[in-house]
């Protein structure tokens, strides 16, 4: 089994480790935006294909992923794991329905709630011991789901038809065109900046330089708020207009974190 996944600020790639973890000692996973990640994928049968859900859609880059690489798809075994905020309907049948499109067998799907990382908008803001419970609820549904698939039954989440109207209606016609082009709002105020380049370091598109000493961006955004939560200065911006926090995994993670290992 081998695990691929698109992680902004560390939710998905802790619930893609725990999960592998449970399934199977020394299983691999791989960034899909490392150059790894598409021969890693093709060498695979089963495939762990993990993202975080944007307004009920896939985030561009995995949409991108997907389609790029259309033709390794045939025949492979998919299981799905989905991570969300809030909700999602239907956000692992988001990407079931490429993998479907392209030849793959999809086994089965998984919804985790995770802290949100849109750490600039103040609706969904949770304390940090509300987001320990999170994480600790869907630590328990991982283990259960990898429990209940060595028993032969893989969970379904999101791939139904219910979901599919829930997530296109919930949410998907109207905000979902969002994911569809790359972002061009991000910015980093000019006056809090020191050059740092830490933002450049971690963006999985590439799409910061330090021009001047400042961050500049090159309208090739996913909207992953990695550069976001990462930034010392809390000077950059997407969707909203204030840093409110700036979520990361790790921050709540570490101690529920060694027990996967
Ligand atoms: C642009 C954007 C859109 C999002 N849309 C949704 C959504 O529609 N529903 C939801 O429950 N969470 C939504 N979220 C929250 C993330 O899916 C959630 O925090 C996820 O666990 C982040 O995973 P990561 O840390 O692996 O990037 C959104 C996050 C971003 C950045
Ligand atoms: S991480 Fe922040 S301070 Fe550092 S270069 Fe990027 S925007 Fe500037
Ligand atoms: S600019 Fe920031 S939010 Fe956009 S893709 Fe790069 S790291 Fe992610």
């Amino acid at each position: 089994m081998t695990g691929i996944y698109f992680s902004g600020t560390g939710n998905t790639k802790r619930c893609v480790e725990r999960f592998l973890n449970g399934m199977e000692s020394g299983a691999e996973t791989f960034a899909l935006e490392t150059p790894q990640a598409a021969e890693a994928a093709k060498c695979a049968q089963e495939i762990v294909f993990a993202y975080p859900v944007y307004y009920s859609e896939l985030p561009k880059i995995v949409r991108d992923f997907i389609v790029g690489n259309a033709g390794l798809w045939r025949g492979k075994s998919v299981f799905i794991i989905c991570t969300m905020a809030m909700f999602s309907g239907d956000g692992a049948g988001c990407a079931a329905r490429l993998f479907k499109k392209y030849g793959a067998n999809v086994t089965g799907g998984l919804h985790l709630k995770m802290p949100d990382s849109i750490g600039d908008v103040k609706i969904l803001k949770k304390s940090s011991a509300q987001n320990r419970g999170l994480i600790k609820k869907a630590d328990e549904k991982i283990d259960r789901a990898v429990a209940d698939i060595k028993r032969g039954k893989y969970t379904r989440n999101g791939l139904g038809i219910f979901a599919h109207i829930a997530g296109l209606l919930g949410q998907r016609l109207y905000f979902g065109g969002k994911t569809k082009k790359y972002y061009t709002k991000v910015k980093a105020d000019g006056k809090k900046c020191v050059g740092c380049g830490i933002c450049a370091g971690v963006c999985p598109m590439q799409n910061i330089k330090i021009e001047n000493g400042k961050a500049e961006f090159n309208g090739k955004c996913t909207m992953c708020y990695r550069c976001f939560s990462r930034c010392p200065q809390r000077a950059i911006t997407l969707l909203g207009k204030r840093v409110y926090v700036q979520n990361k995994y790790e921050d709540y993670g570490e101690t529920l974190c060694s027990r996967t290992k």
